[in-house]
Order: C-alpha cells, then structure tokens, then sequence
C-alpha cells in the first residue's frame, strides 16, 4: 500500500543482487513510495547479478562500485546527485560478505586476511559511505541512513563466525558517526537489526535452516520476512522518524525480548522423546 511517505525524496540503495535480496525489496518500496533512487553493487554482482533488470523496472541509474573503495564511492555519490538532480535523502548499506564464511573457517581458526576483508566489507565501508558523503556535503537536512545488522552483534549464534564481529562494528560505527553527522547536519543514522531471511547472503551462514525454524518458533510475531524489512525502511527513511538516530532497532518479531516460547518448548520435549525412542531400541 503506497502512501507517498517518501513523495520527493533522493535516496541510493546498496546491495540489491537478485529478487531476494532484502535491498531489492527496499529498492522497490521506496519508489512505490514516491522516492527516486539510483542502485549500486559491486562491477562483479553487476555482471552475475539481475540488478540491471531492477533498474530497468525502477527507472534507476545502476552505478558499479566496490564499497570498500573510497573512490568508487566518491562516484556513487556524484552520479547519484547529478542523476537525481540534488543531495540525497536517503542511503540503505545492505552489504554483508565473509570470506571465511564462504570458505568455512571455523571463528576459533580463521584466517586474518580474510578477517580483514569481512570487516571491510561489511563494516568500514558504512564509514566510507558516511565519511564520502559528509566530505562532498551529499546529504541533506534531517537525512536519514540505514545498515542492515543482526542479532548476532549482542549475542552469540553459533555459525554466524568472524559476521558477529562485523555486525558489532557497524553498530557502533552508526553511533559513533550519528553524533557527528547529527551535530554537524542533522542527519541520522541507524542500524536495523533483522531477522535471519532467506537470501543468498542468508544461505551461507551455517545451519540456517535450523536458525531460521529456532527464530520463528521463538518470535511472538514470526520472522519478519524482506518485505516487512522494506516496510521499515520506508519508515525510517520518511519525515515520520525525524528524531531517531543512533540507534540499533530490532525488527525481528519480538525475538530479542524472549527466551523460552511455547512452540519451542513443544519442539525441544519432542526431539528428547525422540531421542528417548533411539535410545531404548
Ligand atoms: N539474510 C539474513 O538472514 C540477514 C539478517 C540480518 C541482516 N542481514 C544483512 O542484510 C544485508 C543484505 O543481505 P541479504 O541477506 O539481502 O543478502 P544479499 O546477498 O542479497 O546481499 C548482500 C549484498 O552485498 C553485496 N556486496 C558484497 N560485497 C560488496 C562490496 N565489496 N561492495 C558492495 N557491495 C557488496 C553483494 O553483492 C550483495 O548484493 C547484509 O548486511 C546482511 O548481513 C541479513
């Protein structure tokens, strides 16, 4: 349901590689919502990915860019202003890679290298992207920026290896740079911390499927899916959170006020009974 919260608005999305990601939805709320954007992603999920088709349907300039490099950001930012035709309203980092994910290195036997990539990816980059828009006066007024982060940042999730020290990271870097960029030109910043959904980031976090089962049966209002996470967004980037900045907001269902449910209860006496079963045979 559009209801032009976003009427007039300049924003840039990262991060949108395949109708799955929780970017591409955001992608596509915020201009059913009035707002006109541009897209970026790296030249290589460019090539491999389907965001050019997005752009094609969102009428949006695709702009390549790595965001670990200061440079291709600066260009981010420029084309987007000139393509859009004024400072920006509002930026989604929805950027998240681990190497030793992707390579299954255990978190007690990681490789530092690869440490450093993760953490520059998905975490200094926010400051990249902040520190290149303040430095080129990108923003305007009461602005508003978004990183995606997870749970995992407060709390231990097993799988989820050197992604936690980088969720940390970028919570901080949201308020450590929202004092600043707030004092300074009133734009906020914010992290939201999402539900584990399915995604192709998702896919490669150990025992997901598991994780993603555990998180639902424990959440009093479910998972919230992608498309919920765009609704959010949407509210965070509209006149209507004027006043909230630096801050980690959980839209997870209400996951992270709970520790025990019903329905994970019912599970956890089945599997024992299970278990009980396997073992008396
Ligand atoms: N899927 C989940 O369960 C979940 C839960 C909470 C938070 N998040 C976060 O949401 C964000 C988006 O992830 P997603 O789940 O939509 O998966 P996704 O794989 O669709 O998105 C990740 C994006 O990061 C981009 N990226 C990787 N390296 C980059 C670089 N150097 N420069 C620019 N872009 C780069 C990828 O190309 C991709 O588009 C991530 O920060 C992720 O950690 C995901």
């Amino acid at each position: 349901m559009a209801n032009d919260l976003l009427k007039g608005k300049r924003g840039i999305i990262f991060g949108a590689l395949n109708d799955m990601s929780i970017a591409w939805k955001v992608a596509e709320r915020v201009v059913e919502e009035g707002a006109i954007i541009t897209l970026s992603n790296t030249p290589m999920a460019v090539r491999m990915g389907t965001t050019d088709e997005l752009a094609a349907k969102l009428n949006a300039k695709l702009i390549p860019a790595d965001a670990s490099s200061v440079k291709d950001l600066e260009e981010v930012f420029a084309q987007s202003v000139e393509a859009l035709g004024g400072k920006i309203d509002f930026v989604l980092h929805s950027i998240g890679m681990s190497p030793n994910v992707r390579k299954k290195r255990l978190y007690d036997d990681i490789d530092y290298d690869m440490l450093n990539t993760t953490l520059n990816v998905s975490a200094i980059s926010f400051h990249k992207m902040l520190q290149v828009a303040k430095k080129m006066d990108a923003i305007n007024d009461y602005g508003s920026v978004v990183a995606l982060s997870y749970m995992a940042a407060q709390r231990t999730v097993y799988g989820y290896n050197d992604m936690a020290d980088a969720k940390a990271l970028l919570e901080s870097i949201a308020r450590s740079f929202g004092y600043i960029y707030g004092v300074e030109k009133n734009v906020r910043i914010n992290t939201i911390s999402q539900s584990p959904t399915v995604t192709t980031a998702g896919a490669g976090v150990k025992t997901m499927v598991g994780l993603l089962d555990y998180s639902d049966r424990m959440s009093p209002l479910g998972n919230a899916d992608a498309a919920e996470c765009a609704d959010y967004c949407v509210a965070m980037f509209s006149d209507l959170t004027r006043k909230v900045t630096m801050q980690n907001l959980l839209h997870d269902g209400g996951f992270s006020s709970m520790a025990l449910s019903q329905s994970m209860m019912e599970q956890y006496t089945k599997s024992i009974a299970v278990e009980e079963e396997v073992e008396e045979k």
